[in-house]
């Protein structure tokens, strides 16, 4: 099967971006476009593309849900003897998107990686659903090889009865944050013409302030 969509094409016009009139944090742009995307209800607004690429060189890409944006940068959940794991722990880099159809914007934040204090995520552990925190230890290793379902759900059952509904689940030592510390968060607004705005605000690790930049579509 072969597709073609080179008659395909949208004209983007809902807003437009202004080097001189956005915030001096790019965190202060990120919320208010946020707060953009939950009035325009797009859904799961905080899900994100997040890209690794370990010591293979070969990039990988993946959504993840934000679970916080802090004053650093953007935190997520998952299980760090994962395959994104295991890149990240090769390579502390990363770069993370979101892409919101309905207001024709992109945002992309890209820095150094770090895991967050295991407490704080135990904290977070805990106040997921009952299941959900069965189901982390049942994906364990998370991308790793499973004959087939059955197995999933055999394991699913039996975690079940060792810690029944209301029971605590332990957090497991294989599962936790890590917080994306931007360097460099680009804003892309869709314009008309392919003439799109793009203003990027980067900072090095030991620098307070943001410096931003125009960039070419
Ligand atoms: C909407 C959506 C939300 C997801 N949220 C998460 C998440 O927060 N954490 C996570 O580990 N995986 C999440 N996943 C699954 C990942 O995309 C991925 O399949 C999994 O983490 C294994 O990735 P890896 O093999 O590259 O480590 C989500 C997938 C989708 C489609």
């Amino acid at each position: 099967m072969s597709l073609d969509f080179t008659e395909q094409r949208l004209s983007y016009e809902k807003g437009s971006l202004e080097q001189q009139s956005v915030p001096q944090s790019p965190f202060v742009l990120f919320g208010q476009w946020m707060q953009d995307a939950i009035e325009q209800q797009v859904p799961e607004p905080y899900a994100m593309s997040l890209a690794t690429c370990g010591a293979d060189n070969k990039p990988s890409v993946r959504i993840v849900l934000m679970r916080e944006l802090t004053e650093s940068g953007v935190v997520f959940y998952t299980n760090y003897e994962s395959a994104k794991g295991q890149d990240i722990a090769d390579n502390p880099q990363a770069e993370v998107l979101f892409f919101w159809h309905a207001l024709e914007r992109q945002i992309r934040i890209s820095g150094h990686i770090h895991k967050i204090d295991a407490q704080k995520s135990a904290a977070y552990f805990q106040k997921r659903p009952h299941d959900s925190q069965v189901g982390a230890w049942v994906s364990q290793p998370q991308s790793g090889e499973v004959d087939n379902r059955e197995v999933m759900e055999a394991r699913f059952e039996a975690l079940q009865h060792q810690y029944p509904e209301g029971s605590a689940v332990p957090t497991p030592e294989f599962w936790g944050g890590y917080e994306l510390c931007a360097e460099r968060v680009e804003f892309w607004q869709g314009r008309a013409n392919r003439m799109h705005d793009r203003i990027v605000y980067t900072k090095d690790n030991a620098q307070t302030d943001w410096h931003t930049a125009r960039l070419l579509p």
